[in-house]
């Protein structure tokens, strides 16, 4: 779904983890903390969270941890694959706080340790298939967002939830070079009744650990039946409003990437088909094994009745 490509940084400018924690000991040594301040922060480490199972669990294999921490679309932090693995330890997710405004009866600003409170983590494993062609199976943590819509109280004249990622140049490299692939910050959104769906969840966590950073870490979205870009990273801002707010990709490139974006193999992209996939981790190349792709990527059971009357094809 690349618009413009920067130009490409070889993997040998990237300072390995390793090399950039000893440079670190050595400066706050010798230069001190106003130096050391300017430096990348210590990756969090994940630790452990307990969930329980959930029934929207699909039973295939789930895909590699490595594969899934390492295949990574997050633009602020580049745009190759490898890009967000690489770059995403310089994110500071704590603290974090997320604002939730517009029509709501109760307008807040959540710390992350409110919005998880009163919530029970589910296990969610979902399958995630990108615009782009490919696909993976991911084991969620996360809580239903209607979970978190419903404490704010949403007052009867929202019709559409909007979501914004972060913006902070200082840690996110794509935020602040010449070249910017998007326009920032990173806006996604739904209609308020696919919002509150119960397959929509917030995730916190995948494959039993917090986060990591470059899938989203501390709090994203997770729509299962959408393209993977409607699953919006980071986020710091939850807003109810009445009219369909604008997204990114739509804004990007309105011709290609719609509002919707439903999963929907009889609706090509205007660039490549959509009726087939490649499950990472089943082959590369032309040993990829394709899949079939699935309506609703196989949630229409639960999903479609939300667009019963709609034209999908209008409404991509
Ligand atoms: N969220 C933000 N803020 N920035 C991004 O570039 N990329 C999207 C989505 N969320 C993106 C984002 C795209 S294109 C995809 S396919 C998924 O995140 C990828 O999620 P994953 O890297 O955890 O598989």
């Amino acid at each position: 779904m690349l618009i413009r490509r920067p130009p490409d940084i070889s993997p040998s400018e990237i300072t390995p983890r390793s090399a950039y924690l000893r440079r670190r000991d050595v400066l706050a040594g010798g230069l001190g903390l106003a130096a050391l301040a300017m430096l990348p922060t210590k990756k969090a480490e994940a630790a452990p969270l307990a969930a329980t199972k959930s029934p929207y669990s699909t039973d295939e294999p789930a895909t590699r941890r490595e594969d899934a921490t390492t295949y990574n679309n997050f633009y602020e932090f580049g745009t190759d694959k490898g890009d967000p693995a690489a770059n995403a330890h310089m994110l500071k997710t704590s603290p974090w706080s997320v604002k939730i405004d517009g029509l709501v009866a109760k307008p807040a600003t959540y710390t992350l340790e409110d919005i998880l409170k009163p919530v029970t983590l589910e296990e969610r494993i979902y399958r995630l298939r990108c615009v782009e062609g490919w696909s993976m199976v991911i084991p969620w943590i996360g809580f239903p967002l209607a979970d978190l819509l419903k404490r704010v109280e949403p007052l009867g004249a929202a019709r559409y939830v909007a979501f914004e990622t972060l913006v902070r140049p200082e840690e996110m490299p794509a935020q602040r070079g010449l070249f910017q692939p998007l326009p920032w910050p990173y806006l996604e959104g739904l209609r308020l009744d696919e919002a509150m769906h119960p397959l929509a969840i917030l995730a916190t966590g995948m494959y039993g650990e917090t986060l990591p950073n470059q899938n989203g870490a501390p709090l994203r979205l997770v729509v299962p039946w959408k393209y993977g870009f409607k699953s919006i990273k980071s986020i710091v801002r939850i807003s109810l409003v009445e009219k369909q707010p604008p997204t990114t990709w739509q804004s990007s490139q309105e011709s290609e990437y719609g509002f919707y974006s439903n999963v929907n193999p009889e609706v090509d992209h205007p660039r490549w088909s959509q009726a087939t996939e490649r499950r990472i981790g089943e082959g590369s190349g032309l040993f990829a094994k394709r899949r079939p792709t699935l309506m609703f990527n196989g949630y229409g059971e639960h999903v479609a009745q939300l667009y019963s009357g709609m034209d999908l094809r209008a409404n991509y």
